[in-house]
């Protein structure tokens, strides 16, 4: 093997070398020592080149200069990227902010449900619990619904058989209360409500409601609007505006509707509020006397007001939302804002 097939092989080999080479820091000047230090693989070859015959000397020279900058010259790079490597790794630095911990926080529903039952417990409101898996009689029979109410409906209601059915609104509460308590009732019920409803900007199949009964000798619709307009002041701020549009409910006499004006185009119209510049925030009324009489109370002698509201919508209001999709989504970066 003549030294020109001697100089390929060991170019080769350094190529093998330097691909290995890794992280090691060190890897460079071993690599230098070991093609161009003094007893290096190169430095022998030239060595060597004193015994080369002539004829092939000036062939063999230029061979064994390129080598040795070519070995020199990659040798170099690679030093220069361990060298920085390890630079990067080395080095920390201390002016960066630090790593401030996830502290975790009510979600924006559960805070204005909260809110509500404040403002409803300073006015003498009681906080009553119902199942959110309910029977027919709880969730319409007792509330007057006709058999053929088309909120019974499969369309509307999410059935679990003839007779179970997730509660479509807070009303069974009522029942539930006026079963087991006599008047003077006051109470507020929180809780979730289920819908067989599409998906949009708007409405959810799952939402949150919070249902108000007022019964006692001589309770007034005067009485019902004077509290919910304190309400919405107190929720909503001093310059909101509500009104009252005629409605129907089977288990109220008469009904009402309430609206509050549109926060976020300030009534102008935008799409939450349908451009219409009124959001519906809660259905009311007097107690229908068959509501009563179904839970044994005496019409004659009693009167009630009740309402039920909406705290998903109502909570979109409040901090300008303008999808109630997003509540669901679990987005840390819509849940932070809050
Ligand atoms: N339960 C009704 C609904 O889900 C809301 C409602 C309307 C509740 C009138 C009431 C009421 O207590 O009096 O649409």
């Amino acid at each position: 093997m003549n030294i020109l097939d001697r100089a390929d092989e060991v170019r080769v080999q350094l190529q093998n070398d330097l691909q290995q080479a890794g992280n090691d820091p060190q890897a460079g000047e071993n690599l230098r020592i070991k093609y161009l230090g003094k007893k290096g693989l190169i430095s022998a070859l030239f060595t060597e080149f004193g015994s080369v015959p002539t004829e092939l000397k000036k062939e063999a020279g230029k061979t064994l200069n390129e080598l040795k900058k070519e070995a020199e010259n990659k040798i170099q790079v690679l030093k220069e990227r361990l060298e920085t490597n390890t630079a990067r790794e080395d080095f920390f630095d201390y002016s960066l902010p630090g790593l401030t911990p996830n502290v975790g926080h009510l979600h924006p529903i559960t805070q204005s449900l909260n809110r509500v039952i404040s403002i409803f417990r300073e006015i003498g409101f009681g906080i009553e619990f119902g199942p959110e898996v309910e029977t027919d009689y709880y969730n319409f029979s007792a509330l007057n619904f006709a058999d053929n109410h088309p909120a019974r409906d499969m369309q509307d209601t999410f059935f679990i058989d003839d007779n179970i059915l997730l509660r479509t609104h807070t009303s069974p509460i009522q029942i539930r209360t006026m079963l087991k308590q006599k008047p003077p009732i006051r109470i507020l019920a929180p809780g979730r409500v289920y819908r067989n409803e599409a998906i949009n900007p708007r409405s959810h199949c799952v939402f949150h409601q919070v249902e108000g009964l007022y019964v006692d000798e001589n309770v007034t619709f005067s009485e019902l609007k004077t509290t919910l307009e304190v309400f919405a002041k107190r929720f909503f701020g001093n310059d909101v505006k509500i009104r009252f549009r005629p409605s129907f409910f089977p288990f109220t006499e008469p009904s009402a509707e309430v609206d509050v004006s549109c926060f976020i185009c300030g009534g102008k119209g935008c799409r939450l509020c349908k451009h219409t510049g009124w959001l519906e925030i809660l259905g009311c009324g007097m107690v229908h006397p068959n509501v009563l009489k179904n839970v044994g109370i005496d019409p004659e002698k009693y009167t009630g007001y009740a309402f039920g509201m909406g705290i998903d919508r109502t909570a979109l209001l409040k901090y300008g939302i303008n999808d109630i999709r997003l509540y669901f989504e679990g987005d840390m970066r819509f849940l932070e804002q809050f």
